[in-house]
């Protein structure tokens, strides 16, 4: 079925996504947008970030995406209820917090680090509602402005912000929820801070709901190659830089 995957995500982020997304699925062709000049989505409100996302949509509408996914949990969290609402007739495929994988990992001291608008968002709630356990112990914190400091290349400030976050829980967190996807991109990073924590994201599990859904609207591609262009808002300096992340990680 021709068509692309559209992947959208606040700048390089979404990248930790796509990966796994070709790996599953070597064949189609993806179109990947990084909106970094929006960067960071973590501290918007809502209605902005509904605006915003709403754009990309409709530019890869235009761009004939046959399926959209949100390689984002901000933006998931924040605007994929109301995205299903403006476009019923497009398929969105949406990135939460890994909190049911902790669950499912029977993890027992669990930090979810997100951006400051995941961690408050009512999904997060819901998920450690419907996914805790009596004898589970959970730390819900932001990571503040670590998408932002990544999104720069910022590894220094980066490195001297995990160690503020996470110290603290050294000895008490046996796993972390990657709760926002840039996170996703310093698992080298987080794991010197946290050398024996199970680092958790729902990259693996995003890229099996996208088959599904192809598979089940019967829009997988039928062909033997598939394709990629990266877009960013900002510079094509940073396309350059994402496509070398993609070989990397
Ligand atoms: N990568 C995004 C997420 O998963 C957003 C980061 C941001 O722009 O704050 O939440």
């Amino acid at each position: 079925m021709n068509g692309k995957i559209g992947v959208f995500d606040s700048g390089l982020g979404g990248l930790s996504v796509l990966k796994e997304l070709m790996k599953l699925l070597p064949n189609e062709d993806y179109l990947f947008y990084e909106d970094s000049i929006h960067n960071p989505y973590g501290v918007k409100s809502e209605e902005e970030l509904i605006e915003i996302t709403s754009h990309i949509v409709d530019y890869l509408l235009e761009r004939d995406c046959k399926i959209i996914v949100i390689a984002c949990n901000t933006a998931t969290t924040s605007c994929m209820k109301k995205l299903r609402e403006l476009y019923p007739q497009m398929i969105f495929v949406g990135t939460v917090p890994a909190i049911k994988v902790a669950y499912d990992s029977h993890c027992k001291h669990t930090i979810i680090l997100s951006t400051p608008y995941t961690t408050k968002s009512k999904r997060v709630q819901e998920l450690i509602h419907d996914y805790t356990d009596k004898d589970q112990e959970l730390f819900n914190i932001s990571g503040g402005d670590l998408a932002h400091l990544i999104e720069l290349g910022e590894m220094e400030k980066v490195k001297a912000l995990l160690q503020d976050l996470l110290l603290p829980y050294q000895d008490n967190a046996d796993s972390i929820v990657l709760g926002c996807t840039h996170y996703s991109l310093i698992k080298k990073e987080i794991q010197e801070v946290l050398p024996n924590a199970l680092l958790l994201d729902g990259c693996v599990g995003v890229s099996q709901e996208v088959k599904r859904q192809l598979e089940s609207h019967h829009l997988l591609k039928e062909s033997s190659s598939g394709s990629l262009e990266i877009v960013n808002d900002k510079s094509d300096d940073l396309i350059t830089r994402s496509y070398e992340i993609l070989e990397e990680i």
